[in-house]
């Protein structure tokens, strides 16, 4: 039996749904993504009765605010989630492979930030944009995908739609913040150190990140491919529900706080000119085109910080091989590519009826 657990579970009366308030638990409560899931839960007025905010004994009785009022943080322990209708884990793939199963028994639904059961076939991993008809198979657990993933699939779609994708090269140029708490306090410790005129000192990074990049994401695989970068791969065909689709990923760590960039390279399966792929992203749900070179307006990490929509821009044709675009995505990874995802997931399901 998969740890999702062994049926489907029945969708609950549309308006008993309308009227319900949840209690909601939040695994990683003090973490860079966990801390974004309460902020979007206010900001987009989710249905919450009570928010159980939980993290490791480091933070016991640590106080966070919701709606003006503050939480105290518990410790993430056995009987954590007893009478949680709905639980987001944030706190990375150790601690979700121990408590979703325990919190699925407790009668959560869980949407899980880590990677632990995304590969799970009985584990739907979900972009809403993109696939928001997989929810319907949930049985306890929705996984949601690496941020590099979700920002490149919701720009993906449209052109899946229309033209079939035959293969994807991307390069990523990814925030420190997608490493949490410990990558953001190593650029910001080095940037100081560097302006004071001292050496950087190396801390979550196996190198300095400060004015520099590391072509290294995620542990290294007897390939030669980062596990980031096999993620993507794995990730955009179960997406997609397409194993045709190829996909080859670079991802790079680069010196910026919030916010990933891409770029990206599309062989489609029928032709699509810039122009018409420019019209279909503007259409599409998520995706802000910002791509006037003339004016010098091209998405960037700096303005993209912060808020929730995919921008694609740099879109243009590709004449070295058949059927090819390049284009640049950039997304806050900790919005869209995790913490606005997983709430936009929980949504759906109460729309659906399926929580
Ligand atoms: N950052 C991103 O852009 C991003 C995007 C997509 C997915 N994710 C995934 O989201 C998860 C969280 O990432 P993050 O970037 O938010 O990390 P983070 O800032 O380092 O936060 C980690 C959180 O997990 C908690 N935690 C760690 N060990 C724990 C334990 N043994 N028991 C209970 N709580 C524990 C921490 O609590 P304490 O504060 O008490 O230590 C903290 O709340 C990871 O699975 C990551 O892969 C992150």
């Amino acid at each position: 039996m998969s740890e999702a657990g062994p049926a489907a579970r029945p969708a609950a009366a549309p308006d008993r749904a309308a009227t319900r308030r949840y209690t909601v638990a939040i695994a990683g409560a003090t973490g860079v993504v966990g801390g974004t899931v309460r902020a979007i839960l206010e900001e987009r007025a989710f249905p919450v009765g009570e928010l159980r905010l939980l993290a490791s004994e480091r933070s016991r009785g640590a106080q966070l605010a919701f709606k003006g009022a503050p939480v105290e943080v518990q410790v993430l322990e056995p009987g954590a989630f007893d009478g949680v209708d709905l639980a987001f884990f944030a706190a990375g793939g150790p601690v979700s492979k121990e408590f979703v199963p325990q919190a699925v028994a407790a009668g959560a639904v869980v949407i899980d930030k880590s990677s632990a059961f995304r590969a799970d076939p009985a584990v739907p991993l979900v972009v809403p944009e993109v696939n928001a008809d997989h929810l319907a198979r949930h049985k306890g657990i929705i996984a949601t995908p690496n941020c590099s993933t979700i920002q490149m699939v919701v720009a993906l779609k449209p052109i899946y739609d229309a033209a079939g994708i035959e293969r994807v090269v991307v390069s990523t140029y990814q925030s420190v913040s997608g490493s949490g708490k410990r990558g953001v306090d190593d650029l910001d410790r080095q940037a100081r150190e560097w302006a004071a005129g001292q050496a950087c000192s190396n801390g979550f990074y196996p190198h300095q990140i400060a004015f520099n990049l590391l072509p290294h994401i995620d542990s290294f695989l007897d390939d030669g491919a980062t596990k980031e970068e096999q993620k993507m791969v794995d990730e955009t065909v179960k997406i997609f529900g397409d194993d045709d689709i190829r996909v080859t990923a670079t991802c790079v760590r680069v010196p910026v706080f919030g916010a990933h960039s891409e770029a990206v390279n599309v062989q489609t399966r029928r032709a699509l000119p810039a122009d018409e792929a420019r019209r279909l992203f503007a259409a599409a749900p998520g995706i802000e085109v910002v791509d006037e070179p003339a004016a010098l307006r091209y998405p960037m990490p700096l303005d993209a910080e912060g808020t929730d929509p995919v921008y694609v821009g740099r879109i243009r044709d590709d004449d070295t091989a058949p059927n090819c675009l390049n284009f640049w995505v950039v997304a806050d990874n900790l919005r869209k590519g995790a913490a606005l995802n997983a709430v936009q997931i929980a949504e759906t399901l109460v729309a659906k009826g399926l929580l």
